[in-house]
């Protein structure tokens, strides 16, 4: 191998795993790159000559000069990367990136995905497990308008080899796992622990993907905007050189990235903040009340001092929200017209939230008897799940999405 060569490596991003919009390409209009296959690979030198050259072959037939091949290797001590630059003069599409201060199989195809010039962005395993001709079909899939299409082991035409009793169960057994955890994600598709499929990039723009482990599909599905899905089956085939690198540790992985993408979706830390913001509210509100209300202080009638009291504590929370909770969706909508449509937005649906508190606290006050403190904590309790859910989805409504 030439030094030259060396310089021909992709450069390999750093930073956080977000993808974004193409930019900065010299794409006069012959060279538009359409598909960006990433290849994974470690250890896997045996393998690259026969799977460069047979998708070579595939692509070249439908799609000539308008994919390129990326393959992501991590340093591999076989040296793989090294064989695959040697391939480099033969094949123009073909890209090589060398990574030597991070590993695994999903940050490897994000990577890929971030240098890749192409509308569609894709991932298929070095090993010939994955059969490279079911890659035109899903290409078909892609082009009949599809914005994810799947090789699946578990539809028409799909299946295993020779695979033990234990890792049929295995398998099905994180599948229905995931099923439990994530249903409105795994439930959409057959084959969730699939590695092999192609996605449009522009599902991803602005995710930042955090995969643990192996199952790179589950985040995409999970975080990407994913509309129609296609499934091509195919029959996973034997591994004929080198040997998986699939151990123990990528099951409890699966298991914490499950567990790590329900709470993301669940946003459960911006769920925390909001809650954080709620009790300053609360704090305000108990505070007005107390002033306004309380027989030792001005002794106001209590629904008008609670709605004087529920109000400030309204802006509080918005401005505490706008600033916090929400910052990173405020911040893609700025200028004060946005921030005041956002406050009345944020009102409407809190002044729903007080409709529904003073009911809850006059409920909880004079027909169950609770002390009025008690009563009004409850009923603010109530209210803050609702605040927060109508809220992410009207007044901090991604405009992305
Ligand atoms: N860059 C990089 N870094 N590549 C890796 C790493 C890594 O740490 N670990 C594995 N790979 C590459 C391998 O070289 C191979 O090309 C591909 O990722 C899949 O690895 P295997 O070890 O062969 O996985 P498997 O065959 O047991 O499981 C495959 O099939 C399953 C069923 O579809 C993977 O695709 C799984 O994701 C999939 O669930
Ligand atoms: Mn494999």
């Amino acid at each position: 191998m030439s030094l030259n060569n060396i310089e021909s490596l992709s450069p390999v991003p750093s930073g956080s795993l977000e993808i974004l919009e193409i930019r900065n390409i010299d794409n006069n209009s012959e060279e538009k790159i359409k598909l960006s296959l990433v290849i994974p690979t470690y250890n896997e030198s045996k393998n690259i000559p026969t799977i460069i050259q047979k998708l070579t072959q595939l692509l070249d037939s439908r799609i000539p000069q308008q994919y390129e091949l990326i393959i992501v290797d991590d340093n591999s001590p076989d040296k793989t990367w090294e064989v695959a630059l040697d391939l480099m003069p033969i094949y123009p599409q073909l890209r090589v990136m060398r990574r030597t201060e991070e590993k695994g199989l999903s940050t490897a195809v994000i990577r890929g995905w971030q240098v890749a010039k192409g509308e569609v962005i894709g991932v298929i395993d070095a090993d010939l497990q994955h059969p490279p001709e079911t890659l035109l079909n899903l290409w078909e899939k892609i082009e009949l308008g599809a914005d994810l299409a799947i090789g699946s082991r578990h539809v028409e035409g799909g299946g295993v080899s020779d695979w033990s009793a234990t890792r049929r169960f295995l398998s099905r057994g994180a599948q229905t796992l995931g099923l439990v955890i994530l249903p409105g994600v795994i439930g959409r598709i057959s084959d969730p622990m699939s590695g092999y499929f192609l996605v449009r990039r522009r599902c991803l723009f602005g995710c930042t993907l955090s995969p643990l482990g192996y199952k790179i599909l589950i985040e995409v599905l999970g975080r990407g905007k994913i509309g129609l899905i296609g499934e091509v089956g195919y029959i996973f085939q034997e591994r004929q050189e080198g040997e998986s690198k699939v151990t123990k540790q990528q099951y409890i992985d699966y298991i914490r990235h499950l567990i790590r993408l329900r709470l993301s979706l669940w946003q459960i830390n911006r769920f925390i903040r909001f809650g954080v913001v709620g009790l300053s509210g609360v704090f305000v509100d108990m505070t007005f009340l107390y002033l306004l209300s309380d027989p030792s202080t001005l002794a106001l009638p209590l629904t008008r001092s609670k709605i004087i009291a529920a109000e400030l504590a309204i802006i509080n929370n918005f401005l505490w929200n706008d600033a916090w909770t929400f910052k990173d969706i405020s911040q893609k909508q700025p200028g004060k017209r946005q921030k005041i449509k956002r406050f009345i937005k944020f009102n409407l649906v809190c002044l729903a939230g007080l409709i529904l508190n003073v009911l809850l606290l006059n409920f909880f006050f004079n027909v169950f008897g609770l002390n009025r403190y008690l009563a009004n904590l409850l009923a603010i309790a109530i209210v803050t799940i609702w605040n927060y859910w109508l809220n992410l989805k009207l007044s901090w409504r991604s405009t992305e999405i």
